[in-house]
């Protein structure tokens, strides 16, 4: 007999735990994770997205890992999205710069298009995405 519910090519992670909040510095590397639109888009059976969190004036902020220019990942190397100063994100691609805490275009070749933000709220020190749209299906591989 079957087991209807495991799915074997399906991400095993279905949470809305992205991680530990203290593992994320002010300004410093981002801790990137995926989600699972709960709204594909039509054709798509499942759409998993990239995304990461990042601290910044001492908030949270997370974003989907795509840019407003071409639906490429930001980050230069695995979640590196800041600039060296620290205030503001950077597409490592083309050079597009964002606000770290709204995600709207700052400049270069994202001509207005900002970041599409995701909600998360800190619970007992994890970052936990609060998002009825998404949902965690895969945590950053460090
Ligand atoms: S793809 Fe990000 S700036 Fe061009």
């Amino acid at each position: 007999m079957t087991d209807m519910s495991s799915k074997e090519n399906s991400p095993k992670l279905d949470t809305t735990v992205i991680g530990s909040a203290n593992s994320i510095n002010e300004g410093g590397k981002g801790l990137r994770f995926t989600v699972r639109s709960l709204t594909p888009r039509p054709g798509l059976e499942e759409e998993l997205i990239p995304a990461f969190v990042i601290k910044y004036d001492t908030g949270f902020h997370a974003y989907l890992n795509r840019c407003g220019h071409i639906a490429v990942q930001l980050d230069f190397m695995p979640g590196e999205f800041f600039t060296d100063d620290g205030n503001t994100l950077m597409c490592a691609t083309h050079g597009a710069e964002y606000a770290p805490d709204t995600g709207a275009c700052l400049g270069g070749p994202c001509f207005g298009i900002g970041l599409e933000p995701l909600d998360t709220q800190v619970i007992d020190d994890e970052i936990v995405l609060n998002d009825s749209r998404y949902v965690v299906v895969q945590l950053a591989a460090e």
